[in-house]
């Protein structure tokens, strides 16, 4: 029993991503620059993707892009990494969704995956002619 309660504490340490796995793809050459490493420009077009799947979930339908904002590239992603995207939400007003957006990468080298950027985006709810429109409320 002791031994299990230790493992678990152990477990506590190790950086975990927070929210849930809404995209994961694999990163390559084409999205990189000369030296190998992976474009910021990509990695935003990743969690904006991440986000929008969550978003239009919760919208039940259009969505658009209203803010990006406090992004922060904290590891370089090299080629080949699986980049994977965690959303979580944030807030929810009329029509618009602030989801914060965790991206993990993991390269065949490395042994654990490690956080490499995060960002909070904002959409909105729109309709066929992109007006603004309520956030369905579930009971
Ligand atoms: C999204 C869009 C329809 C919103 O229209 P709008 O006239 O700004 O609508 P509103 O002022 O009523 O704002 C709508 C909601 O967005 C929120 N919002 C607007 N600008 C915001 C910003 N900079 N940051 C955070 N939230 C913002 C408002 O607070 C409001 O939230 P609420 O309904 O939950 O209270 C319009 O701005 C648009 O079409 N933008 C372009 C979207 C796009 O092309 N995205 C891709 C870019 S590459």
């Amino acid at each position: 029993m002791n031994d299990i309660v230790e493992i678990e504490e152990e477990n506590d340490d190790v950086p975990t991503p927070v929210g849930e796995l809404s995209l994961q793809t694999i990163a390559m050459p084409a999205d990189s620059n000369a030296d190998g490493d992976i474009f910021g420009g990509w990695l935003v077009s990743q969690m904006d993707l991440a986000g929008a799947v969550m978003a239009n979930r919760l919208a039940r339908g259009r969505v658009a892009t209203v803010a990006i904002d406090s992004m922060v590239f904290l590891r370089p992603v090299a080629v080949g990494s699986v980049v994977s995207c965690y959303a979580t939400v944030k807030d929810i007003g009329r029509s618009s969704m602030t989801i914060i957006v965790e991206v993990w990468a993991q390269h065949h080298h490395d042994v654990e995956p490690r956080k490499v950027t995060e960002g909070q985006f904002t959409f909105v709810a729109i309709d066929e002619n992109r007006r603004t429109r309520p956030v369905p409320r579930t009971s």
